[in-house]
């Protein structure tokens, strides 16, 4: 993989490829506000810079990119930026057609990856758009990788914190990571595999929260109570990485989420957070402790810590 710093870019049109997959977007938006430093890099080089995102709204709508202009003009000098139209408008994105690829070359004389939230989905302006440019990866994509795989040597007792959707992804994910860590500490959709007997704990490290919130049948977040518990275990952690809310922070069950996030403001151990929705329920604008890096990728971050590589990655290394 080229950095960034060895590409000479001046007077070259610059296609970069960021995620600002942000719906609806908040203030101190950290997948903008972590790729700005890589813009006003290009900018001063003297580079013309077009960024190509996909947003796609939970229930598959595809807006317009425009939606994000209000935004990206209060963090970027967007006189100076164009911003290309969602590529999720364009059926071949997801195809992963050549013809599109070769379609976004034409615009441009380099491509920078700066996706790293979307780098682990084989479309075309990842794994195929870098075949046809001079290609590198941008500085916040490096930084992701240099964070990350301190877990691959975790220090120990290490804390693994599995919250969040999407089960069928999860679950794989769960028992690939589990030799790498002493505790894991359950939340989201895999508590309720756990709770309701669907799924057997099979491993003596998964631990289930002493005191849940329930409907029914289902759980909805982790109660205050387990807070003891996770507590001393988070204390006496070393290492501690989190992906995925707690509770369903769509019907507002934040607590969980929100307490776990204070007590790790507070831990010693070096701490990795990520997962879009997360990110949404950390402070605003805020500035977290040093220890604590937070990943802008939600599956991304997860695919990278299994497979150690992700297919924008590969698609990068093999130019
Ligand atoms: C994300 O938000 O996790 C990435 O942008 C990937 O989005 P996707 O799950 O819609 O591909």
């Amino acid at each position: 993989m080229k950095s960034l710093e060895n590409a000479d870019v001046s007077g070259k049109t610059v296609l970069m490829r960021v995620d600002f997959n942000v719906f609806p977007v908040r203030p101190h938006e950290l997948r903008i506000e972590k790729i700005v430093p890589t813009i006003e890099y290009l900018l001063s080089k003297k580079a013309k810079v077009i960024l190509l995102t996909h947003i796609e709204e939970n229930d598959g709508r595809i807006p317009s990119s425009k939606i994000l202009l209000p935004y990206l003009k209060k963090s970027l000098p967007m006189n100076e930026v164009r911003l290309f139209e969602n590529l999720r408008k364009f059926p071949g994105e997801k195809k992963n057609s050549l013809k599109f690829a070769k379609y976004l070359a034409s615009l441009g004389d380099i491509y920078v990856n700066e996706a790293f939230p979307v780098s682990h989905r084989e479309h075309a302006s990842i794994v195929l758009l870098p075949k046809f440019l001079p290609s590198y990866i941008g500085f916040r994509f490096e930084e992701e990788i240099k964070n990350l795989s301190k877990v691959f040597n975790p220090r120990h007792p290490a804390t693994l914190v599995l919250g969040g959707g999407k089960v069928e992804t999860k679950l794989p994910i769960l028992r690939k990571l589990l030799p790498k860590f002493d505790h894991v500490l359950l939340g989201g959709v895999l508590l309720n595999l756990f709770i309701l007997g669907r799924e057997p704990l099979f491993s003596k490290k998964l631990v289930l929260p002493s005191q849940v919130v329930a409907s029914g049948k289902k759980v909805l977040d982790v109660g205050p109570e387990s807070f003891s518990e996770w507590g001393r275990i988070i204390k006496n952690s070393k290492f501690i990485v989190w992906n995925g809310p707690l509770g369903y922070l769509e019907k507002g069950h934040v607590r969980g989420t929100k307490k776990l996030i204070s007590i790790l403001s507070k831990a010693k151990a070096q701490v990795i957070i990520g997962g879009g929705d997360t990110l949404a329920c950390l402070p605003s604008g805020k500035k977290l402790p040093k220890n604590i890096f937070v990943s802008t990728g939600g599956g991304a971050m997860l695919e990278y810590l299994v497979h150690k590589t992700l297919p924008g990655i590969k698609a990068l290394d093999k130019k």
